[in-house]
């Protein structure tokens, strides 16, 4: 292919992307560590972990290793009556790592496929013990959690899935309280949302809820929203006295993104059911995992083969991506991970400081390795995805080369945890610069 990049223009549909206007994508020939590299030489700090998959770097020579001595060995397999070594390892580590109990993996391919599975086996899990009523889903306002019909449903994100709305099946959206900076605040209750609070939604209705799913702490898309973690122990006891299931969706915040290795671990809270993508493969590979603990999965077990759990992917556990998944996991037990995420996080919240006196900001917030803030909005309406200051700011920074891509008039910062403090400081110093003079 001698001209890739028209190739590109004409055949390949971005995502989320307006084909029509947007300015031509980023050509990026290779990555190493922190930095992409375009075709035209430029070296460009990658600041968002190329949608919030790569943790541990682009071009990890461990991660190298690991996928090359797989692909040696075996690539991909059926995981429908067949098994392989990588699988039923990662299997049994996601078990012993994830909040206590959840010991029964069920493997996919991205996280919209994880809370997919993780929403079907809820809906299953009742109606295999004869309760075709609990068929309602509850969600929070704001929330995110794919981009397929159902993940959609749970989702409350007017402008990226109104589209589609016909075609959702009913859920119920409560809010949960925003938290500026870190949660030192006291036990906060769960506000009143868009169909009440989760309180009144389960006294009204609980008796139908298949299930209640959160993004544990912080919410992404829906605008990098940290909730307190008093919030994530009372969701887990409205929903145990209510008797139904909890779906945490750690696809965004699971392997260290908000300091512990799971959201969850903030409250603590053990969830029925968690999901896990993204940052599982540390950005090289897609894989996902949901896993249950023995109430939903036993719910499974039965003569009847109508019970079974009909569910499955061509590439479901695929190999070269067990692999990955496995050697990332070692990389967090000896290379110190979590450490060097809590100092980020401190640096963080030092240099957010700095950025909130600026006229435009407001909201700072931080948590793990996320700093957000708001910026003053430049459209009617007061902010949110479509407004026009995202693109500008993605613009400004990347002339100084730095891939941000804010969330509307939401700016936020996500590096791969092998940022080194000097890369950080140099970010924070262009934020100041280019906020500084909006
Ligand atoms: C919390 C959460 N759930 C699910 C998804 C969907 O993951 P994917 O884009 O891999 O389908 C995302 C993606 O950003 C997410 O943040």
């Amino acid at each position: 292919m001698t001209d890739w990049k028209e190739a590109d223009r004409a055949h390949a549909w971005h995502p989320y992307t307006q084909m029509l206007t947007a300015p031509p994508p980023l050509g990026i020939e290779r990555a190493e560590g922190v930095y992409l590299y375009t075709s035209e030489g430029k070296r460009i700090l990658d600041g968002i972990s190329s949608w919030w998959v790569n943790s541990l770097g682009h071009s990890n020579p461990r991660l190298n290793r690991a996928l090359a001595r797989q692909a040696e060995k075996l690539q991909q397999v059926i995981f429908a009556g067949a098994t392989h070594p990588g699988a039923a390892e990662l299997a049994a580590r996601l078990a012993a790592i994830t909040p206590g109990g959840l010991d029964h993996c069920f493997y996919s391919d991205d996280g919209s496929t994880a809370v997919e599975v993780a929403l079907k086996m809820a809906a299953q899990y009742w109606r295999n013990q004869g309760r075709e009523d609990r068929t309602l889903f509850v969600s929070m306002t704001n929330s995110y959690h794919g981009d397929t019909f159902g993940t959609m449903a749970v989702g409350g994100s007017p402008v990226f899935h109104t589209n589609f709305s016909p075609f959702f099946f009913p859920t119920r959206h409560f809010n949960c309280v925003r938290k500026d900076s870190r949660d030192t605040a006291p036990a906060a209750s769960l506000e009143a949302g868009g169909d009440g609070s989760l309180e009144e939604i389960l006294e009204r209705e609980g008796d139908q809820v298949a299930a209640v799913i959160i993004e544990p702490k912080l919410q992404g898309a829906g605008g990098m929203i940290v909730w307190p973690s008093a919030s994530l122990v009372e969701i887990r006891d409205l929903c145990d006295r209510h008797g139904t299931i909890l779906i945490a969706d750690e696809v965004f915040t699971g392997f260290g993104r908000t300091g512990p290795l799971f959201a969850c671990e903030h409250g603590p809270i053990v969830p029925d059911i968690i999901c896990l993508s993204k940052a599982l493969t540390a950005g090289y590979m897609p894989l996902a995992a949901t896993l249950s603990t023995d109430k939903i999965y036993d719910s499974f077990l039965s003569e009847d083969r109508g019970k079974t759990f009909f569910h499955g992917h061509s590439y479901t556990a695929n190999a070269l991506a067990c692999a990955i998944a496995l050697e990332n996991l070692d990389i967090f037990e000896e290379e110190k991970i979590l450490p060097r995420i809590a100092e980020i996080e401190g640096l963080f919240s030092q240099r957010l400081r700095k950025l909130e006196d600026l006229p435009p900001v407001s909201n700072t917030r931080c948590i793990g390795t996320l700093a957000a803030l708001d910026v003053a909005p430049e459209n009617a309406g007061g902010g949110g995805y479509l407004d026009s200051i995202g693109p500008r700011l993605a613009t400004e920074f990347l002339k100084r080369d730095i891939l941000l891509r804010p969330l509307g008039n939401v700016l936020y910062f996500l590096p791969p945890y092998i940022i080194t403090d000097e890369e950080i400081h140099r970010v924070f110093d262009e934020m100041e610069d280019i906020l500084g003079n909006l």
